[in-house]
């Protein structure tokens, strides 16, 4: 695997790559990361990844300064699944000068759900991923459906600005006890690891009411988030949308989801269950 540091030495790689797909991540890679690159490796030539932790998608007093900085295990895990090339360059590079051009996400991703929860995170989200596309130039890049929301965030931004890239939605990875795997549950205790799950299971709740007819919602919700608050947890929401464009359910949808997430102790954890 070779790695890139900067932008120049990955377009000159580039170069010789064929069809590329592409793997971004933000490091303290874990199985759900390392099924992305599988994926991507079953889809093309070339798999490419890139580790950057992106300031601009964290909002002040949130957890850049300890998102945990992986780098020599994350290479030994992304050369073992079969990364050609990494992209892993430090802010310098990424924002030599401030960032002061950014990619504003529609107003229904920014003002809902993760955006409203997340203030000027999916600008910050939306801002990297267009930079690393233009430094990457990917056929395909690799997103998880565990964050759903930035799924289909970037998805609309690359049909809004005719991308030549396709993005392949990629299945959440949980742990046996059901917990999707993401880097935060690194922040949790071991209590806290244990209690983790209930997430996943006031969503998948509702997902089989709503599969065996039920309509209300609004009660449902209700109902998923005094349960957590019961346990303890500060939920944000817990809310059943339209699985294609994440407003509320109407007549015309065709497929729900139901995403959650709820703070624990001092970590954020988010999920979803596709109905
Ligand atoms: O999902 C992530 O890890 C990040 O939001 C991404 C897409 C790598 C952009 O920083």
């Amino acid at each position: 695997m070779q790695i890139h540091e900067t932008i120049e030495s990955f377009r000159t790689a580039r170069a010789g790559c064929g069809q590329l797909a592409f793997v971004p991540t933000m490091g303290n890679l874990h199985d759900g990361h390392i099924a992305l690159v599988h994926r991507a490796a079953a889809s093309a030539e070339t798999v490419a990844a890139s580790i950057f932790v992106n300031r601009l998608q964290f909002g002040a007093g949130e957890d850049f300064d300890r998102y945990p900085r992986t780098f020599e295990g994350d290479c030994a895990k992304l050369r073992a699944a079969g990364v050609a090339h990494l992209f892993a360059p430090d802010e310098s590079v990424m924002y030599p000068q401030p960032q002061t051009y950014h990619v504003d996400p529609a107003p229904g991703h920014v003002n809902d759900l993760e955006g409203a929860a997340r203030a000027g995170h999916f600008r910050g989200v939306a801002t990297v991923v267009l930079k690393l596309f233009s430094i990457v130039r990917p056929d395909l890049a690799m997103f998880g459906k565990k964050d759903y929301q930035q799924l289909l965030m970037i998805s609309a931004m690359v049909r809004q600005f005719a991308l030549p890239i396709r993005i392949v939605p990629c299945e959440t990875v949980r742990a046996p006890d059901g917990l999707a795997l993401s880097s935060r549950n690194g922040y949790l205790s071991a209590p806290e690891r244990a209690e983790a799950p209930r997430l996943q299971r006031v969503l998948a709740q509702i997902a089989r009411a709503v599969r065996s007819g039920e309509r209300r919602f609004a009660t449902l919700e209700t109902q998923a988030l005094e349960a957590l608050r019961q346990a303890g947890w500060a939920p944000d929401y817990v809310s059943v949308r339209d699985a294609q464009t994440l407003s509320p359910p109407g007549a015309g949808s065709h497929r729900l989801v139901v995403l959650g997430a709820a703070r624990l102790g001092h970590t954020r954890l988010l999920d979803n269950i596709e109905i």
